[in-house]
Parts: C-alpha cells; sequence; structure tokens
C-alpha cells in the first residue's frame, strides 16, 4: 500500500539531462527568436524614416500597446504636411476666472487685422460681458479650473479644440487676463505663423519643485529622466494642437499622478504635462521658452506683478527686446540659466506677450501701447 503512495524515484543524471536540455532549448530560442523588445526596435527601425529616429531614440525596454500606438500616431501627424490655408490665422485663447481688464488694449492690438486671427475666451469662474466687438461672442463653453490642477489642463485642451475647428488657425497662443501685447499685431502675426516651433517652456529642474514632483507611478512610459517642467502659457503649431487632442496616454499618467496632495509631492499638472510630452515625443520640435514674459527673480511663489508706477516705456522695451530666456532651477543654490532664443535659427528677442499686471495699469498701458510696441 505504502509503495503505490510513493514517487516514482530518479536517478540523478537524469535531473541533469533534463536541466542541459533545457538550457540549450533556451540559448537555441534566444539565437532563433531575439527577445521581444528587439525585435520591435528591428521593426521600428525599419518603419520610421531616419528624422524620426534621431528626434526620438527608440526605448530600450519592451513598449506597451499604448506606447506603440501612440508613437505610430504621433509620427503620422508629424510627418504630414497640413492642408495649406488660403487664410491663415492665429488663434488666441484667453484662459480666464472672469472678465479680461486689458480687452480695450488687446483691442487696439487686434483693430484692422480682420481675418487674420479668432479669439477664444474660456471663462471659468464667471459670464463675462465684452466692451469690444473683437470679443463678443467668442466665449466657449467653460468648466470650473483648480490652480495647478488637471482641470486647467482640461481647460486649455477645451480651447485647443474649439480653435482646432477653424482649419485656418495655425497657431494657437494661450494667453490670460493678466497679459498684455509687447509687440504690434504685424510683428507677432509674422513672427508665429512663419516659426518652424513651437513656443513651449521646458527645461530640467532637478529640484524640489522639478523632479522631486516626479512619482514612479508614472512608469514604465514616463521616466525621471523624461519629467520636465516649464510655464503654462504656450504657443503651439497646429501639427501640435492635433497631438494634443491624440494623446491619452502621457495625459492618464499626469491626470492621476500628477496631482497636489497634502502628503507626498505636490505636483502641478500644468507646469509638467505639456514640457515632458514634447520633450518625449518632438524634443527638436519645441523652443524650450515661452514667448510670454513673466519675471520670477523675486523668488517668491508667484511671479513678479506689475503695479501702475512700475509701468514705464523702459520696462516695456526692456522685456521686449530680451533675446535670451531664464530658466531657474529650485535646487539649493538655485541655478538661473540663460539661453539665447533662435527664431529659425536668426537671433531674435523672445517674447510677445507679457505678465502679470494689475488691471490698474490699462490706462498706462494703452498711453504708451503704440510706442513701446514698434521696438523691436
Ligand atoms: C529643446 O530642448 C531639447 C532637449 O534639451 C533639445 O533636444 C532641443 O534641441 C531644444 N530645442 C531647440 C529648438 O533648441
Ligand atoms: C528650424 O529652422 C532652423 C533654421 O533653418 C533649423 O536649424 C531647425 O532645424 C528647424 N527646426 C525644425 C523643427 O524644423
Ligand atoms: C511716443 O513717442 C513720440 C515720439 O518719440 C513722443 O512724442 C510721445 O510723447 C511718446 N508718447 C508717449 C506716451 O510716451
Amino acid at each position: 500500500m505504502l509503495g503505490s503512495r510513493q514517487r516514482p524515484y530518479l536517478k540523478p543524471y537524469i535531473y541533469i539531462i533534463i536541466l542541459v536540455s533545457v538550457v540549450s532549448i533556451f540559448l537555441f530560442g534566444t539565437y532563433v527568436f531575439p527577445p521581444r523588445s528587439s525585435f520591435i526596435c528591428y521593426i521600428f527601425s525599419e518603419c520610421i524614416n531616419g528624422e524620426f529616429n534621431q528626434r526620438r531614440p527608440i526605448a530600450s525596454r519592451e513598449l506597451t500597446d499604448a506606447e506603440i500606438a501612440s508613437r505610430v500616431v504621433i509620427r503620422e501627424i508629424l510627418k504630414r504636411p497640413l492642408a495649406q490655408s488660403k487664410n491663415p490665422k492665429i488663434a488666441f485663447m484667453f484662459l480666464t476666472p472672469g472678465p479680461l481688464p486689458f480687452e480695450k488694449l488687446w483691442h487696439k492690438f487686434f483693430d484692422g487685422h480682420d481675418d487674420r486671427f479668432s479669439i477664444y475666451v474660456h471663462a471659468s469662474r464667471e459670464k463675462v460681458s465684452h466692451s469690444s466687438p473683437h470679443f463678443v461672442g467668442r466665449d466657449i463653453r467653460s468648466e470650473k479650473v483648480a490652480w495647478g490642477e488637471m482641470s486647467m489642463v482640461d481647460a486649455e485642451k477645451r480651447l485647443l479644440a474649439n480653435a482646432l475647428i477653424d482649419p485656418d488657425n495655425q497657431h494657437f497662443v494661450l494667453l490670460s487676463e493678466s497679459c498684455v501685447p509687447l509687440h504690434e499685431f504685424e510683428y507677432v502675426y509674422n513672427y508665429l505663423i512663419f516659426t518652424n516651433v513651437s513656443y513651449i517652456d521646458c527645461f530640467d529642474d532637478p529640484g524640489p519643485h522639478g523632479s522631486g514632483r516626479y512619482s514612479e507611478r508614472m512608469l514604465p512610459e514616463i521616466e525621471k529622466k523624461d519629467f520636465r517642467k516649464g510655464s503654462q502659457w504656450f504657443s503651439m503649431k497646429r501639427q501640435h494642437a492635433v497631438i494634443v487632442m491624440a494623446d491619452s496616454l502621457y495625459y492618464i499618467k499626469f491626470k492621476l499622478y500628477c496631482k497636489r496632495t497634502k502628503d507626498g509631492p505636490n505636483c502641478y499638472a500644468d507646469e509638467h504635462y505639456f514640457p515632458t510630452f514634447f520633450n518625449m515625443i518632438d524634443p527638436g520640435g519645441i523652443a524650450n521658452w515661452s514667448v510670454t514674459h513673466v519675471d520670477w527673480t523675486e523668488g517668491k511663489w508667484h511671479p513678479k506683478s506689475y503695479r501702475n508706477q512700475d509701468v514705464t516705456y523702459e520696462l516695456l522695451k526692456n522685456i521686449a527686446s530680451l533675446d535670451k530666456a531664464a530658466h531657474i532651477t529650485s535646487t539649493a543654490p538655485k541655478r538661473v540659466m540663460f539661453k539665447p532664443c533662435l527664431w529659425n535659427g536668426v537671433k531674435r528677442p523672445c517674447h510677445l506677450f507679457a505678465r502679470k499686471f494689475y488691471p490698474e495699469t490699462l490706462g498706462r498701458l494703452s498711453h504708451l501701447f503704440s510706442n513701446y510696441t514698434v521696438v523691436v
């Protein structure tokens, strides 16, 4: 009886034979069928043209299905020339809680340039009544926006989606209620229509307010070395706006894991999603600075806000003629990095707009407008 319960006895050399056979089959297998990741790299280096290869080196790890799909879609959008518009326009997208204190100044800026711009207003807190005919009827459906949260990115995407409906819109600028123009319309139009990049601010901040906000839960798609920071005030080409519409993979990662929390790293999605995303998918296609100037040199939680007594011809002229973009890290000690602003390879002033201005400055700005904007 006991014997029937006993396991069949195998001699030790049988184990050795089985082990050797398994190892040989494995080695033979990897020789004939290389590991899948390099198999995928092989496919990609075949089907992705040289330009894309340079822009985005192939990851050494195995890509997920969603990543492969995402890369294919993005590559197709970047590669395809857009349908030429007979009447190219710039979409000016105002993201504001309520009324636009500088609407009169913007009216001056836009006046006489009909058919070369479209305006979109996302007023997230209250309904806005407009005084300028350029702004009347330009409000889009809005939703509540919380500072630093994904609802901010959602509002930016809502503006982009509405602006993309018009096929003539070729370049898309995000502006806030405290932004003012630094140059005349003609200058801004030519700067943006004929540029070959999007002005998305992007830099590597190794400090607590940069990579310190990264969460490993963004893996495997987003590694810490990919994580970037930048001001939310972007301007982008139509192709990039379409890519933003197409992205759900990276969007979800930021929605879930880049959040303001009481415990753990506080992450501000609107300062990281676009910089990180574009740095990963088209680093050579973004300028890495923003055409909207803001002064962080005071080192406070919020940038410098200009009062009436600050607004002089010299201040505006100085901001408008800056030709190096500054980035300040949050490390201790902090580092300030300057990079020359190159427009299609030529050194030019970096900024077309500036913030933040208190509403009280409207009078002085309007008075000075035609004088400072002609300075190039
Ligand atoms: C922006 O930064 C990325 C990454 O540092 C770089 O590869 C790219 O060339 C920069 N873009 C421009 C227009 O210089
Ligand atoms: C933009 O133009 C400059 C100058 O011709 C060139 O060096 C650069 O590679 C171009 N960038 C893109 C993304 O086409
Ligand atoms: C603008 O410039 C003109 C010519 O230089 C000058 O006469 C005028 O006073 C200036 N206006 C203001 C508001 O500074």
